[in-house]
């Protein structure tokens, strides 16, 4: 297998984009990227989109042809398949140009993910989403993504002694780094209090507890570590690319809340690059609720079960602590437009560990993780990047 590097990134500002096309939101990420790594179309090999629910948000499917045709492509014929994963479609979809560079079947390989989400109504959105879960046991019985995530939190709080305000210090912590991200849907600050009083969403969780609604794209070019320097002065190593399953309902996990797919994912992860939890610089996790931070924190090693909210509270995993997690805001307030996520916590790491984060900078950030959850931890894709 060859070793391969992340040569090139792009990311649209995140948030309500009434003004852009789900095509125009994959275009604009696209050209940023290969701007980025001065590449032109004619230099790409192949492309993955994650993409998760483009039929049900915009009533488009056949994606793949879709993203070739309209980024200039269709007449070079390329490769271009759609990968879909729930909300981790983009990191399943940067670990198949991964492997299709290590493997050495292709070169210069796009890796993206794009979702368009608020042209439907909540309703519409929310329905589309519990997709993600399994229909005939959860959804169709009335279980939301905050509903499932509720019962995580619910089961989470009464064996472990996470307060309400711990909780809800996540949710301030993510808000102050968006507020420090050019492109994140929300830029304001809040406090625990903001939280305490926004309206119930699904008990325990209210709505500063859950990630947005969101549209937006973002795209990344792998190609070999031994070429990376024809294309950039700042390659990033990708030190390891994982994913792992489990039950898709909830009621059938041995424990609801630890995500296991996590835990394996993580191990293995941790395993190839060969590096431990203590050596990582910082991590994006699947926050898309305030729970799942606390839950992606533990299960991926970082400390032990019931200890998330403490060091949440104490500052460890803020921007200026020994852990920083989710500098870009996380899905909570950089948003989370659910099939570009997986290669926006990419971006998020490479501009990091290239020391372009400016005001959310982490200063001497080598080592760098993306953790990227589909539904309630039925698919899990864990990523290692190293200078
Ligand atoms: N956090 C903070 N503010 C939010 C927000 C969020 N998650 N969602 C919406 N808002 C804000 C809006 O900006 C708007 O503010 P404004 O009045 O100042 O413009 C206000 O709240 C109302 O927005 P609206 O779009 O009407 O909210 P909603 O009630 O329709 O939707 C949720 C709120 C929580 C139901 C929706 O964001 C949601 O379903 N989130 C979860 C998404 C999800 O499950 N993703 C998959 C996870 S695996």
């Amino acid at each position: 297998m060859r070793d391969v590097a992340v040569i090139g990134i792009g990311c649209t500002p995140f948030g309500e984009k009434w003004g852009s096309s789900f095509r125009d939101l994959f275009v604009e990420a696209g050209t940023l990227a290969l701007d980025d790594a001065n590449l032109s179309g004619e230099d790409i090999d192949a492309m993955y989109v994650g993409n998760m629910s483009a039929g049900r948000f915009i009533e488009q499917e056949h994606i793949g042809a879709l993203i070739a045709d309209y980024s200039g492509l269709s007449t070079r014929h390329i490769p271009s398949t759609r990968v879909e994963a729930a909300c981790a479609s983009g990191g399943l979809s940067f670990r198949q140009a991964v492997i299709a560079v290590a493997s050495g079947m292709e070169d210069i390989v796009v890796a993206a993910g794009v979702e368009k989400m608020t042209d439907v109504g909540t309703g519409a959105s929310v329905d589309a989403l519990a997709g993600a879960a399994d229909r005939e046991w959860e959804g169709f019985v009335g279980a939301t993504f905050p509903g499932l995530y509720a019962m995580i939190a619910t089961d989470y709080m009464s064996r472990y002694p996470l307060t309400r305000e711990q909780l809800a210090q996540v949710a301030v912590k993510n808000h102050y780094n968006g507020a420090r991200n050019p492109i994140a849907q929300f830029q304001q600050e809040i406090t625990i209090d903001t939280v305490l009083r926004s309206s119930l969403v699904a008990d325990p969780l209210r709505l500063f507890d859950c990630s947005p609604i969101t549209d937006g794209a973002a795209a990344v070019i792998v190609a070999p570590l031994d070429r990376a320097r024809e294309f950039t002065d700042t390659p990033i190593r990708v030190l390891a690319s994982e994913q792992a399953s489990d039950t898709i309902t909830l009621h059938d996990r041995r424990d609801i809340s630890t995500l296991d797919a996590t835990v394996a994912a993580g191990q293995r992860a941790f395993k190839t690059a060969r590096i431990t939890p203590k050596e990582i610089d910082l991590v994006e996790v699947h926050d898309c609720f305030t729970i799942a931070e606390i839950c992606a924190i533990e299960d991926l090693g970082f400390c032990k079960k019931g200890e998330a909210g403490m060091l949440t509270m104490e500052g460890v995993t803020a921007l200026n602590g020994d852990l920083p997690v989710n500098t870009s805001g996380g899905l909570k307030a950089c948003g989370h437009p659910v099939g570009a996520t997986g290669i926006k916590q990419v971006y998020e790491i490479v501009t990091q560990l290239r020391g372009d984060a400016k005001g959310r900078q982490i200063d001497g950030a080598k080592i760098g993780m993306t953790h990227n959850v589909g539904g309630t931890g039925a698919t899990v894709a864990v990523h290692i990047f190293g200078v």
